[in-house]
């Protein structure tokens, strides 16, 4: 059985899995490797407290994630199928190696960002 997401190694873990994915993937690789050229020394750690806030309410991040994504949409217009490709592989690392509470709460909040960005960003 697997456990839970319960320490910040776990969210360390899932967030690093998740990019793994993300980076090699053929319909959003491109967009973070490419277009933005994400420093990945930068932005994993703060991908770690974003998630860590989220799921433990540490109060780390405060960061505006709805800005920096219409930023990349002015760069780069960000399509549903980006959005659906991004939900997808969050879902799917979360799946591989946890469950839980704060599993299902990780992909509940995810699929919730996810939409308000879309609604923001894409338009519906
Ligand atoms: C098509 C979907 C998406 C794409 C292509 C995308 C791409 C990016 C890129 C390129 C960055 C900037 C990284 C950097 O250079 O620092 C970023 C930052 C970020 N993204 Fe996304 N993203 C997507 C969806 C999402 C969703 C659904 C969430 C919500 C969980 C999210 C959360 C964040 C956060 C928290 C940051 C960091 C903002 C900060 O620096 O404070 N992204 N994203």
């Amino acid at each position: 059985m697997k456990k839970d997401i319960k320490t910040r190694e776990d969210i360390e873990l899932l967030v690093i899995s998740f990019y793994d994915k993300v980076k090699a993937d053929d319909t959003i690789g491109y967009i973070f490797n490419d277009v933005a050229k994400v420093n990945w020394e930068k932005h994993l750690p703060v991908m770690f407290d974003f998630w860590e806030n989220i799921l433990f309410f540490t109060g780390g991040y405060a960061g505006n994630p709805m800005m920096i994504h219409q930023h990349l949409n002015k760069m780069f217009p960000l399509t549903k199928e980006h959005f659906k490709r991004w939900e997808a592989l969050f879902l799917q690392t979360v799946d591989e190696l946890f469950e839980g509470d704060k599993a299902e709460l990780a992909k509940q909040r995810a699929l919730s960002i996810s939409t308000v960005m879309q609604i923001k960003i894409v338009g519906g």
